[in-house]
Parts: structure tokens; sequence; C-alpha cells
């Protein structure tokens, strides 16, 4: 059963649908809490970790659910666990150091010992020196164990939840989300280097931005400059799981501008014609799939992104850690079986994305730009009408219904 006792200061939403967003959201501290509580400890899959991150028997890696720390384990047998990186006994962090490789897991503080699995093992001094001190006769170790996730993996991605009541994860994802998880992740891949990054807003400041298909070509001026994305390219957006995931989509090289914005001058901040890259390898690409696709960002709800920009390929985790602070975690791969040219040509996009990149590092700041300007807010909202007011599959990416799909989501989980 879900707790749902911090029902905070009721958030009053002018809208039944999802067209309009109280700004109160982003800044509320007790929804926060809550949504800790029914999101991220509730019936959703988080995104924890790429089991090739945790190869061998013994490895393990520091990763959170929601700001919930958790650590990612291999078994002796392969088997993947995950647990919240908590000591049952006072509650000290079990490990600190991102990843590595262990036979068991011992707290420093007291030298409680847990297996892979969680389990404690040992309890030190637990019958006292020569019988005198230790623990109750009638302490049982098998009813201190760490606090377990349940987890699936699917094509390399490591998934955990808090709750019974999640369904399997291929229903979770469903038919169209998994089957492009399984596009991307198609064959064994080889991670090229992570990073992550601060951003002072609240997480779902970026996940309304990583579903938000309208502003790719307008905040990101390198992005139409260049001709690399373009609303007036071929497109699209589909959404979810009742909105809670989306998908959206572009083919370069299909770009009809006449007639668009694009070609009347001045029209758009975001449209620099007379510019030109000193360096072209630096947007240099080859047609990663047969699809023709060239651009494709996927976010499984809560916190999950993954990434094709041309041959940037990343896989994304948002963590929130407070109600106006969060961090997220990017890991840039390829495949194992790429060519050198290949590697290179995905190293050089590499600088296009991510905090410092030429093409998003936008979207690193714009959350805060709103974080900073609604904090006073109270009773005013955000509007969602581009594209409709449904939240439905689109023909054009002009459209926020995966921002939409989001708030759909997000409020039936939340009951609000
Ligand atoms: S807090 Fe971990 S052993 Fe005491
Ligand atoms: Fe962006």
């Amino acid at each position: 059963m879900q707790d749902h006792s911090l029902i905070p200061a009721a958030i009053e939403w002018p809208t039944a649908d999802a067209t309009r967003v109280p700004f109160e959201v982003f800044t509320d501290p007790e929804l926060y809490a809550r949504e800790q509580q029914v999101l991220f400890r509730g019936p959703t899959w988080n995104f924890v970790a790429l089991d090739i991150e945790i190869p061998d028997p013994g490895d393990y890696k520091t990763s959170f659910v929601g700001d919930t720390p958790v650590l990612v384990t291999r078994d002796q047998d392969g088997t993947v666990h995950c647990m919240v990186n908590r000591c049952a006994h006072r509650g000290s962090a079990l490990k600190f150091d991102g990843s590595g490789n262990t036979q068991d897991l011992t707290c420093v503080y007291h030298n409680w010992r847990y297996d892979l699995a969680g389990n404690l093992q040992s309890v030190a001094f637990q019958h006292g020196v020569r019988q005198v001190g230790g623990m109750p006769p009638d302490f049982d170790l098998a009813r201190h164990n760490l606090r377990r996730a349940r987890v699936e993996v699917f094509h390399g991605l490591v998934f955990a939840t808090f709750s019974d009541e999640t369904p399997p994860l291929r229903e979770y994802l469903g038919e169209r989300m998994a089957s492009h998880i399984a596009r991307v992740l198609n064959r064994p891949i080889r991670i090229l280097g992570t990073y992550s990054q601060t951003l002072h807003s609240n997480w779902k400041l970026y996940m309304e931005n990583v579903k938000d298909s309208y502003h790719a070509s307008l905040l990101h001026t390198f992005f139409s400059t260049f001709k690399l994305n373009r609303l007036s390219m071929q497109g699209g957006v589909l959404v979810d799981g009742g909105g809670a995931h989306h998908l959206s989509w572009s083919r370069r090289g299909t770009d009809t501008a006449a007639g668009t914005e694009y070609e009347k001058a001045g029209e758009l901040r975001a449209q620099l014609d007379d510019f030109t890259l000193a360096d072209p390898t630096l947007i240099k690409s080859w047609l990663e799939y047969d699809d023709g696709i060239t651009h494709s960002i996927q976010s499984i709800f809560p916190c999950f992104v993954l990434q094709q920009i041309q041959n940037s390929l990343a896989v994304r985790l948002l963590v929130p850690r407070s109600v106006d602070e969060s961090e997220l975690f990017w890991i840039v791969f390829g495949y194992a079986d790429d060519t050198p040219e290949q590697y290179d040509m995905r190293l050089r996009q590499s600088n296009l994305i991510g905090p410092a990149g030429l093409v998003s590092m936008e979207d690193g700041i714009i959350g805060n730009f709103i974080q900073r300007s609604v904090h006073r807010e109270q009773g005013r909202s955000a509007i969602l009408e581009m594209g409709g007011k449904e939240v439905e599959d689109q023909q054009s990416r002009v459209s926020e219904a995966g921002v939409r799909g989001f708030w759909q989501a997000y409020r039936a989980r939340m009951d609000i």
C-alpha cells in the first residue's frame, strides 16, 4: 500500500486537462517530499545503471532512485541487485566511491557486513567480548537486511522499483517504447565516458524540457543555424503510458523550410544564416540506423532519457536533490563493433551535447530561468497548448503534447 500521509497543501490545478501547470509545482517542498514517496518509491521503474557498468561478480555501482541513494551490485551467480545504500544499524552509507569490486558490503562505522544481495551476514561483537556485552540473545540477523528493490534488466538497462504494485517492466514500457529501446540498444555497447551536471532547478523542469520538441530548434541556435535539426524536417512525437513516456524523432536531410518561419529574415532568434563552421568535422556523421531517423529523444517516466543525436548516443538519469536542485548523470556510449573512424566521429559529436555542448548547453540553464522567475508566482500557470490540447501522437514536433503527457501522468499518479 502506498502511504499518502504526505499530502501537501492542496495544489489548485486550474484546468481539468494538462494545458495549464500551476507554478507552485516547481517550488512546493511538501509536494517534493510527496513525489519521493508516491512516484519514486511508488509503482514506477527507475533506471539505475547499465549492466555493462557492473560486468563481473562483486561489481557494484552507487546510484539513485529519486533522491534515495542505492547500491547496484552483481552477485556471484550474475544476478543484479539493487538496495538502499544505508546500513541497517545506524544508517551510514555503505559505499561512497561510485563503483568498484567487493566481496561483501561492510559498513565503515561498526563493521556490520552484508552479502551482495543485501543480507546481513555478521554483526561485529554480536556476542560481546568473552560473553560480556553484545547484542541481546534474541537479535535476529535475518530481520535486518538492507532494503531491497525489485530489479529488471531490459536490453542492458537496469531498472529498479521499491513497489510490489509496479507491473512487469515490459508492460510498464509498452510495445512502442520497448521497441525503440531495442532499436538503439540493438547490440553490445561500449561506454565512451560519463559526467554529471548540477541543474539549479526542480527536476520536473528538466523532464519538461526533454519532452518539449517545440524548443529544440528555437532555444538551440546551433541546431537550426547549421541545419542539424529544424521543425520543418520530417518528424513527430509519440506519447505512451497515459502520457508518461515519450519519443520525439526527426530525419535530417528532409528539410522543407519553404513557407515556414525559417524563411522569414529576422523572424527567429535561432536563425543565423551567415554563420559557417571553420571545422565541419564537428558535425560529420553517418546514418546510424536503416530507418533514416537522425534524432530521437525518448523519455521513460519518471527520470530516464535515451538519446540519439546523429551519432551521439547517451543515456541520462535525472536525480532530484531538493525542490530547486537536481543532478543529471550522463553515460555516453557507442557500439563494441564501432570502427576507429566511427569511434572518433562519436567523440567529436559529443562536443555538441551535454553541459558544455554547442547544441544543448542551454538546456542546463533554461530550467533555472524558470525556477528563479516563478518562485513568487502563486496562483499563476504555464500554458501548454502548442499542437492542441490533447495528449496523443503528433505528426509534427511543433507541439507540446509530450509535456502535456508528462503532466497528465504526473497528476494521475500523484492524485492531484
Ligand atoms: S552504522 Fe553501519 S555498522 Fe553501525
Ligand atoms: Fe533542448
